[in-house]
């Protein structure tokens, strides 16, 4: 049976696992410079119809890698500008291709591709979720400390997708994550009500304060993303308003564990939600995580091409 990725709540901890060693592993082979083509043959759809800069390419590159091909479609690119619906969209795009990379806004787009291919579809994000960063960025975390288990991750800012999938992902590897947003700026409620429900079953520990430096306190990795998400754009002043005390600056890092490790997705406006000394500074591992992108993606490809 076809297996997607909607969500990092569709993965269990021994998946999450095992895409995590898969991607060290792909990882190791390529800095060797050998050649691994375990999709010889196979054609990857990418449908996008916001920006992208590292899940474009890194998906691209990856599939390439891999002995495959990717097919870059865009809204106007398909009949579905002109009112083809999403269903018959995804039986037909299954007859040829082996996946496909949804970049949407709604969540329902990316479940009704899913619901009618009969290839794997992946999330490459929505308003709610962006599961491939997240399981990238745990891969970026692992390799850095070593561990997941027991870590303390500290989320400043908006709410979003990002934080939505982060909160996902923590609860199923144990890193307790503490979450500094404004008023009327939290994560989804079912997905935070969720995380709290894991704890019960000895999971990690999730809270959502206000105050962003009490939220760092003793953190080892320190995580934020723009104030406005794409598709957002009409809220932008606003939300500069609303989000200034929730810069990660170097006031916010000095409360951090001293080998914090400062993380964004990016791309980041620099000045509004970070600062050019911290994400350039000895903490940031910014481009190691935007890099990971590609190996965790090829695991991810392995995972559901392969099968
Ligand atoms: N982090 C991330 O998904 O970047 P892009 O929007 O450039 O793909
Ligand atoms: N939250 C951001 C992430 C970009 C990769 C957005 O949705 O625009």
């Amino acid at each position: 049976m076809k297996r997607d990725l909607l969500t990092v709540g569709d993965l269990t901890k021994e998946d999450i696992e095992n895409i995590l060693k898969r991607s060290s592993l792909l990882k190791e082979k390529q800095e060797r410079g050998e050649t691994h083509c375990s999709l010889i043959g196979k054609s990857l759809g990418m449908f996008f119809e916001k920006a992208s800069t590292r899940t474009r390419v890194s998906f691209e590159v990856g599939i390439y890698q891999l002995g495959g091909q990717a097919i870059f479609l865009t809204y106007q690119d398909l009949q579905i500008g002109r009112g083809e619906t999403i269903a018959d969209t995804a039986r037909v795009l299954s007859r040829y291709i082996d996946c496909l990379v949804v970049r949407t806004f709604s969540q329902k787009v990316v479940e009704e591709l899913a619901r009618y291919a009969t290839i794997p579809v992946i999330n490459g994000l929505t308003d709610i979720h962006h599961p491939c960063q997240v399981l990238s960025d745990l891969f970026t975390i692992f390799e850095k400390k070593g561990r997941l288990n027991g870590l303390k991750l500290c989320y400043i800012g908006d709410g979003n997708n990002v934080a939505n999938s982060l909160i996902e992902g923590a609860t199923r590897v144990g890193i307790n994550l503490t979450l500094a947003c404004p008023d009327g700026y939290e994560p989804l409620k079912e997905i935070v009500r969720e995380a709290i429900a894991e704890k019960g079953k000895g999971g990690s520990h999730i809270e959502i304060l206000r105050d962003p430096l009490k939220a760092a306190e003793g953190a080892d990795i320190l995580y934020t993303d723009v104030w406005a998400s794409m598709g957002q754009e009409s809220e932008r002043e606003k939300r500069l308003k609303v989000f200034s005390p929730y810069q990660v600056n170097s006031k916010i890092v000095q409360v951090a564990k001293p080998d914090v490790l400062v993380m964004h997705c990016l791309p980041a406006h620099r000045g509004e939600e970070i600062t050019d000394e911290v994400i350039d500074g000895k903490y940031s591992i910014v481009l190691d995580q935007a890099e990971n992108r590609l190996h965790t993606q090829k695991a991810i490809l392995e995972m559901l091409m392969t099968n």
